[in-house]
């Protein structure tokens, strides 16, 4: 089984306010960038100075995001552990609290607890190549890991991106990947189910990608994240290239409500997503898909 660590913290935790994951620290928003007409990234600062130089975090772990007189919402940290004193987060517009998050303007307050979770095992894949496999939205998480990465990057071996979206206008983060397309320390090939007439990628499924890509089975770690369905299917492909199980993670999403493995609303056959995961080693996954 992989070592990932669990934590639990909340910048409350680490600081002389006492120990409370469920008090919300009110943070700034100090940019929003529009990625898609559904998508923003928001930077967001904690007010409170000790608060935020405690903030720690690992690839894969989410915060609570609350809006003051709406409610909360698990939302997954996309900037890099590398990058202190504020975090990123891609939001996408589904409902109440990401709604209400969206008609937000630079300057104005919101709430956070966290961060929660399981990450990605970052100081395990040291030393080997990596394999990062994103659907849709999934790349929010795997961006924080991406990132991660690319600021750590002798200490690892080959690393390739495998991403697929929608569309192009989908495509989240483009300005990013389109400036890492002839980089030669990243392989990272996009692709899109519908493309456009300006579209010169990959068009298709992203497990159609793994017919172009070399994979050392003796080294390489695999991390995935994207909708449900994608799964089966991308854990299928690794394995035919013989990747080592137990160096594949997945990055699974449950509704939540505490975040802290209290109200139950996240569990799936024995374990709580929010505690146990996100982020699940692939036997942890196993159980989990014959479970839900
Ligand atoms: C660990 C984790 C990480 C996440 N990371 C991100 C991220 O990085 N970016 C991001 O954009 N999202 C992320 N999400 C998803 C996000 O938390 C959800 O979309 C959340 O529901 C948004 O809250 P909301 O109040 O805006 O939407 P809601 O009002 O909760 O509505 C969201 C959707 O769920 C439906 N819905 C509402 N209540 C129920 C119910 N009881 N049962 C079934 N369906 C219901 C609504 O009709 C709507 O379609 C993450 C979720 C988890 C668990
Ligand atoms: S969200 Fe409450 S137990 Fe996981």
């Amino acid at each position: 089984m992989g070592g990932v660590p669990r934590s639990t913290i909340a910048p409350g935790d680490r600081t002389s306010a006492g120990v409370n994951p469920y008090r919300p620290w009110p943070a700034r928003i100090t940019s929003i960038i529009d990625l898609t007409p559904q998508e923003k990234l928001f930077e967001l600062r904690l007010i409170d100075e000790g608060a935020r130089a405690a903030f720690d975090f690992d690839s894969g772990q989410f915060v609570e995001l609350s809006i003051f007189g709406v409610g909360e919402a698990p939302i997954s940290i996309s900037s890099a552990p590398s990058k202190q004193g504020f975090i990123e987060l891609c939001v996408r517009n589904a409902g109440d609290v990401t709604g209400a998050l969206h008609r937000k303007q630079c300057g104005d307050v919101v709430g956070l607890r966290g961060p929660f979770g399981r990450g990605f095992p970052f100081e395990e894949m040291k030393g080997h190549d990596v394999l990062l496999v994103a659907g849709g939205l999934g790349i929010a998480p795997l961006k924080s890991l991406i990132n991660h990465i690319h600021d750590d990057r002798h200490d690892f071996g080959n690393v390739t991106i495998l991403y697929g979206a929608r569309s192009p206008a989908e495509i989240l983060f483009r300005y990013q990947f389109d400036g890492w397309k002839h980089r030669d320390d990243f392989d990272l090939i996009l692709t899109v189910d519908h493309p456009d007439d300006t579209w010169e990628g990959d068009v298709g499924l992203v497990t159609r990608l793994f017919d172009k890509i070399e994979v050392d089975p003796a080294n390489a770690f695999g991390a995935i994240c994207g909708p449900p369905v994608m799964y089966k299917y991308v854990i299928a492909e690794m394995r035919k290239k013989d990747m080592d199980v137990d160096r594949i993670y997945v990055s699974f999403e449950r509704r939540m409500k505490c975040g802290v493995g209290k109200c139950g609303h996240c569990g799936v056959g024995h374990q709580y997503t929010c505690i146990d995961g996100p982020v699940f080693n692939y036997w942890e996954a196993m159980n989990l898909q014959e479970a839900i």
